[in-house]
């Protein structure tokens, strides 16, 4: 018994002392497998000497370690006595040793495993191969720490593989071009989070964004000439390749295809002619009216009955299938509601006649000859979830994106899919453009607990009908890695508030590599302000968001069609501004400590940012050019400065042992109602927190938000 209590004391302690090492654990996200601190730190110096053992032909390995050697040495700005890494033997004596045991290309479901262990000797990275080797040295990177005394590398013993062989980013570049530079840079952060396939949707109504030498009426009509070159694009294939990176192409068929019938409208199913342009406008501010809209209206679609536009999809197919070397292609298929097949005569004969009783049935035709022409090609076919049925072959790929709740017929079950035998990608709760906080796709009910082999993985999605070459960014980062790492990390890996306390370590350390998320933002604040200074306007803004969900969209496509068109500039603070704000994280927690234990130094800092913003509204309105450009938040403004100040006269009772007055209680939850109301498709986003604070106790985060 005696040795029983003594075991839990030791173990207890031993608990603490993991703890306290914890607190200074480096942020590292996607957070590994296994991870143990070890008390101790390897200091970098300009001694520092690398060993990279590999093949010597490997060039992924040797420019993803040169990088981070390099990134390393930039954050030191110590001169490293090494300048260059090469490939090859073991270095004696080495400090830094990167061993990849096989030279190798990124394949999906291949071992993208590494053991890391950083003691008194040095650091030691293992992999049974390089891109195992690619992902560790991220790691790596994110080790990097400071001190008094300078750079180190904590002692740590850490164990990796990732929970899901797919873990995509797909990015619509038709809607809005998004140009190669862009794409670049959002490669490197997907790398930075280990995130491993790049999904283009490179074609949609509004634009086709891919040239074609077979059929240059594609790319030529079908654009307002933002498209990529072959060169381009295998530029880009290979930039990605050397971050283990696999670039899948979409080619969205049968819908989607308006910008394909500009140059070919014989492939329409319905006559031209035909310029790329969004599918439809909406003119009525009713959502229910809107979705009813969508649902039922004609829209431009391939003709699936006809032989000559199978040759035309064949040719245009096997072109891109020599163009892109990845052994998938995605077709689309999403978003046909059928309404065009059906206003055809010739399409309606054509399924009496093969005896089909819908819609479906002729997308189910359709897929099935392209799945003829990529197998040809050695391709395997994804889809969006709406080519999902009993006839579909059991090698196809099925993208969830349909959110449970009605607006539109989900396939399934993401696991009763993978049961049945087809492959499953979730992207659905992974949808960066709905604007849910990072929380929110963090903890995703769509992606079941158990690993089925046939669920691959996910994808975050952004769509661009409202997102461009300046906002994407700010659009995808930093919520993506926390989609990252749910789909890297271990399923136990879940309290929100631990991996908010990384997601903004690692938001720097991508600024600092060149991401634009936040300078966009931040030189977005400064040209809405003009002449103005943009502290203020900027106070403000870092405490709103977006509205959430397809109400953001839904408002912009029923503005008049200068406005709604995909050349309408995005400039709006609803479009500038992050999702997740840094600053409402830190009043959070900074509440949620001083709630619990009247901390007197967390009461002094959330007087401070209370005051800040209590203050704020005068000093907007005192300038014109900072009044004309928050005119369309003012309200908020005004809601920030009068919650402030309920917040300080919260505190100060509270300080006094007292509860706030019933009456004033009560005109403060008018406040809170009133607060809560969107302005210019933003919400101020720190409501919940000063009502905490009022009322006395941390109110919890809702657990989803409505879609519309
Ligand atoms: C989709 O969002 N239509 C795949």
């Amino acid at each position: 018994m005696l040795l029983r209590k003594l075991l839990f004391v030791c173990i207890c302690s031993m608990t603490a002392i993991y703890a306290l090492a914890q607190s200074n654990e480096p942020a590292l996200m996607p957070y590994p497998e296994r991870a143990t601190w070890v008390a101790g730190k390897y200091r970098i110096t300009d001694r520092l000497q690398a060993s990279l053992v590999c093949d010597q032909k490997d060039d992924i390995l040797s420019a993803s370690a040169n990088r981070v050697f390099q990134g390393i040495n930039r954050k030191t700005g110590i001169y490293f006595r090494q300048a260059m890494l090469t490939p090859g033997k073991d270095i004696p004596g080495a400090s830094l040793r990167i061993i990849a045991r096989q030279k190798a290309e990124f394949t999906r479901g291949m071992d993208e495993s590494y053991t890391l262990r950083v003691n008194a000797e040095g650091i030691q990275l293992d992999a049974a191969n390089s891109i195992g080797a690619i992902r560790g040295l991220e790691t790596l990177q994110q080790m990097l720490m400071q001190d008094a005394e300078g750079f180190y590398v904590p002692f740590a013993d850490i164990v990796d593989k990732p929970r899901y062989s797919w873990r995509g980013l797909m990015i619509d570049v038709s809607r809005h071009f998004i140009p190669l530079d862009v794409l670049k840079r959002n490669i490197d952060a997907m790398a930075t989070v280990k995130m491993n396939v790049l999904h283009l949707h490179l074609t949609d109504d509004e634009g086709f964004r891919i040239e074609s030498k077979s059929m240059p009426q594609l790319h030529q009509k079908g654009s307002d000439g933002q498209y990529f070159t072959q060169e381009e694009m295998k530029g880009l294939i290979a930039y990605a390749r050397l971050r283990g990176i696999m670039i899948v192409p979409e080619f969205d068929m049968p819908g989607h295809t308006r910008s394909w019938f500009a140059g070919y409208p014989e492939m329409a199913s319905a006559p031209g002619p035909y310029t790329p342009g969004p599918r439809f406008t909406l003119s009525d501010k009713d959502t229910a009216i809107n979705i009813a809209a969508i649902m039922s209206a004609p829209t431009p679609t391939i003709d699936p009955t006809r032989e000559d536009v199978y040759k035309l999809i064949d040719k245009f197919l096997t072109e891109m299938a020599t163009l892109f070397p990845s052994p998938y292609m995605h077709i689309g298929a999403d978003e046909n509601n059928g309404a065009a097949w059906r206003q055809n005569p010739k399409i309606k004969a054509f399924m009496e006649q093969k005896g089909m009783k819908d819609t479906h049935s002729l997308q189910a035709y359709f897929v099935s000859r392209l799945y003829t022409i990529l197998r040809k090609n050695k391709k395997t076919m994804i889809g969006w979830e709406e080519l999902y049925g009993p006839e579909l072959a059991k090698d196809v790929t099925v993208q969830k994106w349909i959110p449970e709740g009605g607006f539109m017929k989900t396939a399934g079950k993401a696991d009763a899919i993978a049961e049945g035998g087809n492959p499953v990608l979730i992207s659905t709760g992974f949808y960066t453009d709905l604007f849910m906080p990072a929380y929110i796709h963090y903890n995703n009910p769509n992606l079941p607990d158990a690993v089925h082999p046939n669920l691959w993985g996910g994808e975050a999605a952004q769509w661009t009908e409202i997102a461009d070459a300046r906002n994407i960014e700010t659009r995808i980062w930093p919520r993506a890695a926390a989609i990252a790492e749910r789909l890297w990390s271990p399923a136990s890996r879940k309290d929100p508030e631990d991996m908010y306390n990384r997601l903004f370590s690692v938001s720097r350390q991508l600024d600092e590599q060149g991401l634009q998320h936040t300078s966009a933002y931040e030189s977005g604040v400064r040209r809405l302000a003009g002449n103005g200074d943009p502290s203020a306007l900027r106070t403000l803004a870092d405490v709103l968001t977006p509205l959430k969900g397809y109400k953001n969209l839904f408002s912009r496509f029923s503005q008049p069609a200068r406005l709604a068109n995909n050349r309408a500039p995005l400039v709006s603070l609803c479009d500038i501004i992050p999702v997740d704000s840094e600053i409402k994280r830190r009043f959070r927690n900074n509440v949620a400590a001083y709630l619990s234990s009247r901390d007197p130094a967390k009461a002094a800092e959330i007087r401070i940012q209370l005051r800040t913003w209590e203050s704020n509204h005068a000093r907007l309105m005192r300038d014109a050019s900072l009044r004309h450009a928050a005119s369309p938040i003012a309200k908020h403004s005004e809601n920030l400065s009068k919650l402030s100040a309920a917040g300080l006269r919260a505190m100060d009772l509270l300080e006094k042992g007292s509860t706030m007055p019933e009456e004033e209680m009560k005109s403060l939850q008018l406040l809170f109602t009133e607060a809560r109301k969107q302005s210019a498709e933003t919400e101020l986003d720190i409501v919940g927190e000063i009502e905490s604070l009022v009322k006395q106790k941390l109110l919890p985060e809702p657990a989803q938000y409505p879609l519309f």
